[in-house]
């Protein structure tokens, strides 16, 4: 039975005789080395690889891959334990999970995902524990360069800003279908986008609305790469860029919305209530602030990608943000002086929401 199992490369189930789960513990335990594995698929072309469709066997794998034998059967072995393959007989295929992804034009998101982990976000966790002892960023001491917050760092050291916008945009646009789907900005003509990076939200969302006008306010450094990303759209003059400070520099107005994606899980709820009190001078009366990020469940017990993704927003991008739950960023709303508040959670693995204020008309 045993051998049969190591035969066929399936995994093998433990159940401990004095009752205890260690499946579940071993997942927490090795979860840095689950992590690995799916990264050298990645890095080495593996799933690429197999995605042709033509089922491998492990020789000529190795040899696509220029792995010798002890690195590929490694490979081979973690990929198909871990159900990123599947082994019938003697070649190895995509497992459907994964194929179905590749099929669908996610796993390219994935990709992108998994390299942000691995070479921004992996080394600084190992200072999680110490960011909360100290309640401050202690991993960004791992990313080179000067400043404060993990965005000035990056704009010194161009192939980790690359890998990280790379990361952002398919996180972005994991979600943001929902966001331009669901915001009705048919009454709005001008949207202010807080932080908005390669601009890839402001182009959703003036894709989705021909009339809307897009202002997007981003450190100087990616401005360039924000204008490219909208010049490729052809949206110039619908979609502009300004290098700009959001908490030195006093944001422009007269807005019909106020959009903050992925932002107020950076920072500390004082900042988040600093950040929305500009918002709320930016707007028109009436006009609408929206937050679209990660959220929380209120009770404080998941999702499970909302705790996980928090232990990075605890030890490295800055000071304090973590993924608050829905009431705490409704709390940082209403004491920026925002009303009427709606919740949309959206329908994805990824534990997106948008969340709208509104500016009293008077
Ligand atoms: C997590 S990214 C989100 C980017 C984009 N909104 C998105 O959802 O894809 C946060 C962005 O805020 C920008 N940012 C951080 N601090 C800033 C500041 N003080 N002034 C302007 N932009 C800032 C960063 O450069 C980065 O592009």
């Amino acid at each position: 039975m045993e051998a049969e199992h190591i035969h066929n490369l399936t995994p093998v189930r433990h159940p401990s005789t004095d009752g205890t789960d260690m499946e579940w513990l071993s997942m927490i335990l090795f979860g840095h080395s689950a992590f690995q594995y799916l990264n050298a698929a990645c890095e080495l072309g593996l799933i690429d690889l197999l995605a042709r469709g033509e089922p491998m066997t492990a020789q000529r794998i190795g040899e696509s891959l220029g792995l010798a034998e002890r690195a590929r059967d490694i490979l081979l072995l973690g990929c198909t334990s871990l159900g990123l393959l599947r082994r019938d007989r003697e070649t190895y295929c995509l497992a459907p999970r994964v194929a179905d992804l590749v099929e669908r034009g996610i796993w390219p998101h994935v990709q992108n995902v998994v390299a942000f982990e691995q070479h921004i976000v992996y080394e600084g966790q190992a200072d999680f524990t110490e960011s909360l002892r100290r309640n401050t960023n202690v991993g960004l001491r791992r990313i080179p360069g000067e400043g404060n917050d993990l965005y000035r760092r990056l704009s010194q050291t161009p192939h980790l800003s690359e890998t990280f916008y790379r990361y952002m945009n398919s996180w972005s646009r994991l979600a943001n279908g929902h966001l331009a789907r669901c915001l009705d900005l048919s009454e709005a003509r001008a949207l202010l986008d807080c932080g908005g990076g390669d601009a890839v939200n402001a182009i959703a969302l003036a894709h989705a609305n021909p009339h809307l006008h897009v202002t997007v306010l981003e450190m100087p450094a990616y401005v360039s790469m924000a204008e490219e990303k909208i010049s490729g759209f052809g949206l110039d003059g619908r979609v502009t860029v300004r290098g700009f400070d959001l908490f030195a520099d006093e944001f422009p107005d007269g807005y019909d919305c106020v959009l903050f994606a992925h932002q107020m899980v950076i920072w500390t709820p004082e900042q988040n209530t600093e950040l929305l009190r500009k918002a709320h001078r930016a707007l028109v009366p009436g006009g609408r602030v929206v937050i679209f990020n990660s959220m929380s469940n209120d009770t404080g017990d998941g999702p499970l990608i909302a705790a996980l993704d928090s232990v990075y927003f605890a030890a490295l991008p800055a000071e304090g943000g973590m993924i608050y739950p829905w009431r705490q960023h409704e709390k940082s709303m209403a004491d920026a002086g925002f009303v009427g508040f709606e919740r949309i959670p959206c329908p994805t693995w990824t534990p997106h929401g948008i969340l709208i204020g509104r500016k009293p008309k008077e």
